[in-house]
């Protein structure tokens, strides 16, 4: 198994260019089972994830062609023709994002048997609001076995659907699966992440009839086929949001690149009140920080966007274990997402959690130390500490960084960091 080994103390300075959304490109290569043209999409990441789910839907039939040119990366996803509709829990299990083919392929071929994905260490992950929307589509579903086996023969049909709370997931299972509906659907409560917009986008691209983007209210009229299309992934706002907490962490000025500052403005106001330097740029931000000054202590609560995103919590933690003062961190979208405080308490964090609020009391410093990666935005986060901690810190598990950040080392190398991977057996 990899690890990561990193010598704290350098600034970082230089330029990063952010990759491809993954949580965009999982959701748009399943939209191309909704159609028998290609679907090309650029700044297409390569990660774990996306090579998991690949894998899934060539299983389905569908031709998956990865090519480069000009540094810039894409892949061809040609669904010609579906071929099973069949999702082994082996290939879900490893990925929740693969569920979300079940409405796709319901759409396109009129049934479906796909693994439940089971729970994860970050919570128990249900997807109750997923399948409560396919039925009100008119789905026929059924649970045995650990499977779904869900029909709808003459088709789905559009529907009211307000979710009881917002799902990310749910919002853009309903959607893909609404778009091949008879008649129209409404989705209320929808969440308004920057991914859904990117699949509703590049869904009308491909023919679909959605009205409300980027509100909570989507109005989708449904059509009876879909079109390939030439689609470039929207950046990704986490990975962003990870490299301008490290940078902020370091100390020093980092460039980040091809990215959209205003996809992270809920992590800039923090970051600016707790004292670091981020200025808007024409494709990215620039984030500077004196570390001769001290950071400031800042509350954080995660929400759905344009809130606090949870996927960028441990990594602000781990700023604020350096900060003066007290911190308090809650976390509202997910119950079990703390993993990464006691090992950041290996490193000499003072962090005690308390059911959903962590209290971080800013040290003078961290000690390397060997520490676990539980997910994949903790492994950051644990990354990010070891940036600054006096020594060497070793990143086990890294596996789990390779599901979602493209090349991390190599980024934070050009920048001046002293990271290195350890194959399994180094
Ligand atoms: C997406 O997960 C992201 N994953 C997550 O990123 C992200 O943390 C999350 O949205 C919130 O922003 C992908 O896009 C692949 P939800 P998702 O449905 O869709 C509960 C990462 O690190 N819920 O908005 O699974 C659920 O348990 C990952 O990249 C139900 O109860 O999130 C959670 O508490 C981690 N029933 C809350 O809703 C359901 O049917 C929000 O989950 C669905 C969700």
């Amino acid at each position: 198994m990899d690890r990561i080994a990193i010598h704290g103390g350098a600034r970082l300075n230089g330029s990063i260019p952010i990759s491809g959304a993954k949580n965009s490109a999982l959701k748009l290569m399943a939209a191309s089972i909704l159609t028998d043209r290609p679907l090309r999409l650029t700044n297409m990441p390569r990660l774990a994830d996306t090579k998991f789910l690949g894998r899934l839907l060539q299983a389905l039939g569908v031709e998956v062609t990865e090519s480069e040119s000009g540094g810039e990366q894409e892949t061809l996803f040609h669904a010609r023709e579906i071929t099973s509709t069949f999702a082994p829990y082996d290939l879900v299990r490893q990925m929740r994002a693969s569920f979300n083919v079940l409405g796709p392929l319901l759409a396109r071929t009129g049934h479906a048997r796909v693994s439940l994905p089971g729970g994860c260490t970050i919570g128990a992950r249900p997807v109750d609001l997923h399948l409560d929307a396919l039925s009100r589509l008119g789905a026929a579903i059924q649970l045995e076995e650990g499977y779904v086996s869900a029909v709808a023969p003459d088709g789905l049909r559009g529907a009211e659907i307000e979710f009881p709370f917002v799902s990310v997931g749910a919002t853009e299972h309903a959607m893909l699966a609404a778009v091949m509906a008879r008649g129209t659907t409404v989705l209320r409560r929808a969440a308004m992440e920057p991914e859904i917009g990117d699949l509703a986008r590049c869904l009308t691209a491909m023919g679909a009839r959605i009205e409300g983007i980027d509100t909570d209210v989507l109005t989708i009229e449904g059509v009876t086929s879909l079109n390939g299309a030439d689609w470039s992934v929207i950046p990704d706002r986490i990975e962003m949001g990870s490299f301008a907490v490290a940078a902020a962490m370091a100390g020093g000025e980092v460039r980040l690149t091809r990215a959209r500052a205003e996809l992270m403005t809920a992590l800039t106001e923090k970051m600016v009140r707790a004292g670091v330097e981020v200025t808007p740029t024409e494709d990215g931000v620039i984030v500077r920080r004196d570390p001769a000054v001290r950071l400031r202590a800042v509350d954080v609560e995660t929400e759905v966007y344009p809130g606090f995103a949870t996927d960028l919590q441990a990594q602000f933690m781990t700023l604020m274990t350096l900060a003066e003062g007290e911190s308090r961190i809650r976390e509202t979208i997910f119950e079990n997402r703390f993993m990464h405080a006691p090992e950041l308490g290996r490193l000499g964090a003072d962090i005690h959690v308390h059911a959903g609020e962590a209290v971080v009391r800013g040290v003078d410093h961290l000690i390397g130390a060997p520490v676990m990666a539980t997910d994949l935005r903790a492994s950051v986060s644990l990354v990010i500490a070891g940036l600054v901690a006096q020594g060497e810190t070793i990143v086990d598990r890294v596996y789990h960084l390779d599901r979602g950040f493209e090349r991390l080392e190599e980024k934070l190398t050009a920048c001046g960091a002293d990271i290195r991977r350890l194959k399994g057996d180094e």
